[in-house]
């Protein structure tokens, strides 16, 4: 059992090729982004229901559009933070680095990070409800509630993947290969409970690789990691970079 500390993390990861991460809603919380649960996440707030769902865009897409509107309108203001960075950074690091995120808010993309697969969309996109055309839109204000489709007039609906929707196969396909493959796995703040994202870390585990987790609370995962350690991503993974960074 290796210990769960910050040297034993650095330790493994100066010895891994293939390291691939998996992040969730917790890496962004340091920037002022919402998580889903805990004790201020959205889902305390909302229900999920009745926002995040085909059920709820086909019922009232205008309440479902304020709602990403009103999530735009907080991300647009925020900056990515030192664990975005830090990330974004070890793409040169690592001869085979990849990034798998849940998270739709864009922050890796703006931290420098390319090599990323975005498993529930991107909250910039939008996607025609009649041919799936996708777009960036950085509208904040959105133009329009609910905003339609320039060429064909349809209503557009955020490139995200909802509660019953299939993620799609390709990015999905690739986020379980990448798991297959790594030597070491990090899994950082997300509480392990929304599968298929949540089987990833097992996936990987199954091939041998290390698991570390990075999270302020135990998760349902936890207990599979090889380390655990407990505490803010933005504050970890800086220290972890600079004990790598002492050769
Ligand atoms: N650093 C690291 N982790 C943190 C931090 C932080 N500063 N702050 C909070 N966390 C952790 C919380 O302890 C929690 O375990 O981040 C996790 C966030 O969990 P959720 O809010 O459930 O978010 P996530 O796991 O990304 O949700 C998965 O569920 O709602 C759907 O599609 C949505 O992608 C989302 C999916």
């Amino acid at each position: 059992m290796l210990k769960n500390d910050i040297g034993s993390a650095a330790a493994v990861l100066r010895q891994a090729k293939r390291v691939v991460v998996l992040t969730g809603a917790g890496i962004s919380a340091e920037s002022g982004v919402p998580t889903f649960r805990g004790e201020h996440g959205l889902w305390r707030q909302f229900r999920a229901e009745d926002l995040a769902t085909p059920e709820a865009f086909a019922r009232d897409p205008k309440l479902v559009w304020e709602w990403y509107d009103w999530r735009r309108g907080i991300i647009a203001g925020v900056a990515p933070n030192p664990g975005h960075v830090t990330l974004a950074a070890w793409e040169k690091r690592f001869p085979e680095f990849a990034l798998i995120t849940q998270n739709v808010d864009g922050l890796h993309a703006r931290a420098g990070s390319t090599n990323l697969a975005e498993l529930h969309g991107n909250i910039w996109k939008v996607r025609c409800t009649k041919d799936d055309t996708i777009s960036d839109d950085h509208s904040v204000p959105l133009k329009e509630i609910p905003p339609r489709c320039p060429d064909c007039g349809a209503l557009l609906r955020p490139h995200i993947v909802w509660f019953g929707e299939s993620l799609d196969s390709d990015v999905l396909g690739r986020a379980f290969a990448l798991s297959a493959a790594c030597e070491v796995m990090l899994v950082i703040g997300t509480s392990a409970l929304v599968h298929p994202a949540a089987s990833l870390p097992y996936r990987a585990a199954a091939s041998g690789a290390k698991i570390i987790e990075i999270n302020p609370t135990p998760t349902l995962l936890t207990g599979e990691a090889d380390i655990s350690l407990q505490g803010k991503a933005g504050e970890i993974l800086p220290e972890i970079e600079r004990l790598l960074a002492v050769k």
